[in-house]
């Protein structure tokens, strides 16, 4: 029998769960392997200081989340294979939002298209666009190419336009990254709560995924370390700046403490997505310029100009780029040339630095009007951030929040589809500022306050 002793360090909650919990962060970190036989409840109550009947129902609830079995006079066994979490079903709540105010998306919210149109009319007016309309090269054209490193180098770094390539945004780029560096069954890692995409895309191949430990600056270095030293990671995925769900942005020295690590364990790569960094008043440097050969550096124009041009950028090790760009052609022959020119356009004529602006004016007025409805609560909203990490009020839990929320006709997101792993998700919802026009935006935060601003009443907390 193995002498486990979980960390409770601190996690906070009923003792009980803290037990499931640091169990399966555990088994997840290959810390425990299957079939390992846990200590009996007696002992481990005797250890942690804690009742017998605490550790039962830890080991209650792990047995319900399908982590460990019990066997009658035998004792209870780590499961050798833990049945897959459910499938998240990515993004599928943005289509069913109807007419509610929708805080669950990421997502500029632009009245003003003129500039598409004064675009379009340009290019229909140029007397021959047939190369934009034709199969281009699948890393995308040079110039969409050079343009895109113009893009990446106001962050501080300006990548070969060789090394780059171009996507229908960075959720395709994430897919064909993961397609064309892992194998099912490899694992991945990234933060413990993260962009739900990451993990749809992993799934999609069949790929495992694995949790990091966190703290206010993102991913933990030293948990990285621990967590590629107990399993053979092929990608980490971090976002270092502007963290969705979370808002974390990692200072310089966090992200030389990634970088060392990723330099030091040769057969992984970092892949660093940063689709919002392009809204922070001082930008941060990608982890990528600090080794540019391991990492593989993903951006998008779905914040930066507007989702719907499907345009993100990649930029890879020389290594790895032929097998990403192969990546592409198999998804999708390449990204489309049309919308690629029309970012290009943007990013280098002053509108993608003018829309920029603008977003970073209008994100700035809508925390202000947050934090001043939501004054107390716990809420992290750092400067061009795209939403709020709010942590709920004594008494709410995530279901019931995005249920009363709902019946006032504003739409939250699951806090669980941000989860890897088996955690229990947070009680803190995710709160984003960018979507829905202003002034629907301006109506919904009143009575977002007036709902979460107070305890939950008692008559609700029965339901
Ligand atoms: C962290 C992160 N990465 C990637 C994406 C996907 O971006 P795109 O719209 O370019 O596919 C998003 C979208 O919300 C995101 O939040």
């Amino acid at each position: 029998m193995t002498i486990w002793i979980p960390n409770l360090g601190k996690r906070g909650g009923p003792r009980y769960l803290a037990i499931a919990e640091a169990l399966s962060d555990d088994i997840a970190r290959g810390t425990l392997a299957a079939e390992t036989r846990l200590p009996t409840h007696r002992d481990l109550a005797y250890r942690l200081g804690v009742t017998v009947g605490t550790v039962s129902r830890a080991y209650a609830e792990a047995e319900r989340r399908g982590l460990v079995r019990g066997e009658v006079g035998r004792g209870t066994f780590v499961r050798v294979d833990p049945e897959p979490a459910a499938p998240i079903r990515f993004g599928a709540q943005a289509e069913e939002s109807g007419a509610t105010v929708d805080l669950s998306l990421n997502c500029p919210h632009e009245a003003d298209d003129s500039a598409f149109r004064a675009t379009l009319a340009d290019l229909t007016a140029e007397p021959d666009i047939r190369a934009l309309l034709a199969f281009r090269p699948g890393a995308g054209a040079p110039a969409h190419r050079e343009a895109a490193s113009r893009l990446v180098a106001r962050l501080g770094w300006a990548p070969d336009p060789a090394r780059m390539a171009v996507t229908n945004g960075a959720q395709h780029a994430l897919s064909a990254v993961l397609a064309a560096i892992c194998r099912p069954g490899d694992t991945v890692v990234c933060e413990t709560l993260t962009y739900p995409g990451i993990r749809a895309a992993a799934e999609l191949i069949g790929l495992r995924v694995k949790p990091i430990d966190m703290d206010e600056e993102g991913m933990i270095p030293s948990a990285l370390e621990e967590a590629l030293a107990a399993v053979p990671a092929k990608a980490i995925c971090a976002q270092p700046t502007l963290h969705n769900p979370t808002t974390a942005t990692m200072s310089p020295a966090r992200r030389d403490g990634i970088s060392e690590i990723v330099a030091r364990h040769g057969g992984v790569t970092l892949i660093e997505d940063d689709v919002y960094g392009h809204h922070l008043d001082r930008p941060q440097l990608p982890i990528a310029a600090r080794v540019p050969e391991r990492t593989v550096f993903i951006t998008s124009a779905s914040k930066c100009l507007m989702p719907g041009l499907r345009t993100g950028y990649l930029a890879a090790p020389e290594a790895l780029h032929g097998r990403i760009v192969d990546a592409i052609r198999t998804t999708s022959w390449m990204a489309s040339p049309l919308e690629a020119e029309i970012a290009a356009r943007w990013i280098d004529d002053g509108r993608l630095d003018q829309m920029v602006a603008a977003r970073r004016r209008e994100l700035a007025r809508r925390a202000a009007l947050l934090r001043n409805a939501l004054a107390g609560a716990s809420l992290r909203l750092p400067q061009g951030s795209f939403h709020a990490w709010v942590d709920l009020p004594e008494g709410w839990t995530v279901d019931s929040a995005r249920g009363a929320a709902r019946d006032i006709n504003i739409l939250l997101p699951p806090t669980e589809a941000f989860v890897i792993g088996r955690a229990v998700p947070p009680r803190s919802v995710r709160l984003s500022i960018s979507h829905s026009d202003a002034a629907q935006f301006d109506e919904a935060v009143p009575r977002l306050a007036a709902l979460f601003g107070r305890p939950r009443p008692a008559s609700l907390a029965v339901i």
